[in-house]
């Protein structure tokens, strides 16, 4: 498909103001492609800047506030500068409550997480007619190739395999906001990968919400697991990565490919949400506390060195005391490289809102801190373990925290800092692990 643009952009500026998962970072790529397909380019500043789009995430109440303070603050930008134009997308557009609040705000325009494509002519609507432009589509329809991107690293990139949700965890706004589950045809992904690696690129990080479901609804007979064969074939890629997989259907060739594959990565993430069957039922997630163990353990037995990270959830709606012991226990008995742990966060329109036994803030949050204090203390120790051995790893660039060294990341993902010349970007280097903190490792790099 081709597509023309307006040339509203020419000499003005745009910011992207991104919220939330990998899917949000890879559409706004895909916002920036279109933005400067019409002339923009990109700025940092917010004040120079004569287009702010939001892309947004509405996971959670928290993530949600964080965007409506920021509008309320750009809004005040457009108040000093009324050419300004403000557009809004993202799962939050996509949520009829956050869109009727948005609609009295004043964007400019507010566009969904289906028709991203559509944007250079809502933009180019509101400007010419100075009125509000509404735009959200309630389903998608297919998937749409070959929009432009402009990506925001050289050496690593984000590529969707798949788009939308169908499991309808009780707890989760995905499937709502994302839609239902529909693949990329394989030949269109490894077509898009074989571009990366002739422009330089290194890494690939394959996306979608439950990858274990890829190909469902293809004409062709193609899995996952054939997915990441014919991905780790394409000539350039050193590293091929994935997220997320689903502990009810991770299959065993899924777990060999990884074990056998020399790009893939030792890396697995597999959210675990919650360690009490009783609470993994009411989440509707489809598999037990026991499960889990062996899939973790047919993991870690079949991949040496597998870094095995999760997701987990506390003060879920009924969540006891004793079952958020389970959720402690599990916790103790995978022993997580990393986890990502958040308080529930009721959202309108999925099941678990209406439960009516929620869990109190105080509760849920004394039982972060201890969830936190427990999975810190462990993943510490795991790094600490890892101090005095050599690593090997993908090298992206200048530290944002210290410009004068390099930021790098083992195959298990964790990231390491270490001295060396910036000519190194984008190679594979090994590195002398001397420091280990919960988050990050220090080294040196090891010559030759
Ligand atoms: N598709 C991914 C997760 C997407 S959302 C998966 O199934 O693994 C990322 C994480 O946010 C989830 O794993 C869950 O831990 C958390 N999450 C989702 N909805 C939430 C809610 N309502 N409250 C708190 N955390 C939530
Ligand atoms: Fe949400 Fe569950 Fe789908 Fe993940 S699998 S996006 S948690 S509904
Ligand atoms: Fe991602 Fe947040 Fe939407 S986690 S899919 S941006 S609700």
């Amino acid at each position: 498909m081709a597509f023309a643009y307006t040339s509203l952009g020419q000499d003005k500026k745009y910011m992207i103001l991104t919220y939330g998962c990998q899917m949000n970072v890879r559409d706004s790529e895909t916002i920036a492609g279109l933005l400067e397909a019409m002339g923009y380019t990109a700025t940092d500043e917010e004040k120079e800047a004569d287009l702010i789009v939001f892309n947004t995430c509405s996971v959670r109440h928290s993530a949600e506030n964080k965007v409506f303070g920021k509008v309320g603050e750009v809004i005040g930008l457009k108040r000093k500068k009324p050419e300004l134009l403000i557009a809004f997308g993202g799962c939050m557009a996509q949520t009829p409550e956050a869109r009727s609040i948005l609609k009295k705000q004043g964007v400019d325009v507010i566009f969904g997480t289906h028709n991203i494509h559509e944007l250079p002519y809502l933009l180019e609507e509101a400007y010419t007619t100075g009125k509000q432009v509404i735009r959200v589509w309630e389903k998608a329809e297919g998937i749409i190739e070959d929009l432009p991107v402009r990506r925001q690293s050289g050496i690593s990139a984000f590529v969707n395999i798949m788009f939308g949700c169908d499991n309808f965890c009780s707890y989760c706004i995905v499937p709502y906001t994302r839609g239902r589950e529909r693949s990329r045809h394989p030949d269109d992904i490894i077509r898009e990968v074989k571009l990366l690696a002739r422009e330089g690129y290194k890494e690939v990080t394959l996306l979608g919400q439950n990858v274990n479901s890829y190909g469902k609804g293809l004409e062709e007979k193609v899995d996952f697991a054939d997915l990441l064969k014919m991905v780790c074939e394409v000539e350039g890629i050193l590293r091929v990565r994935f997220t997320t997989s689903h502990p009810k259907d991770m299959s065993d060739k899924l777990i060999d490919t990884i074990a056998r594959e020399e790009k893939m990565c030792e890396h697995v993430h597999v959210p675990l949400q919650a360690g009490s069957n009783r609470i993994l039922k009411r989440m509707n997630r489809h598999y037990t506390r026991e499960h889990y163990l062996a899939l973790t353990a047919r993991i870690r037995d079949k991949i040496p060195g597998v870094a095995i990270t999760t997701d987990l959830i506390v003060g879920f709606p009924g969540e006891t005391e004793d079952d958020f012991a389970d959720t402690l226990d599990m916790v103790k008995k995978v022993r997580f490289d990393a986890a990502f742990t958040f308080m529930y966060s009721p959202r309108s329109g999925t099941k678990a809102a209406e439960f009516t036994d929620q869990v109190p803030l105080e509760v849920k949050k004394a039982r972060l801190e201890r969830l936190n204090e427990l999975q810190y203390g462990i993943a510490t120790e795991i790094n600490k373990s890892l101090e005095g051995t050599v690593q090997e790893v993908l090298v992206e660039g200048p530290s944002k925290t210290d410009k004068d060294k390099l930021t790098s990341r083992t195959r298990t993902n964790r990231i390491v800092i270490f001295s060396g010349p910036g000519d190194l970007t984008g190679r594979l280097v090994n590195v002398k692990i001397t420091e280990a903190r919960t988050f990050s490792l220090f080294g040196e790099l090891v010559e030759g």
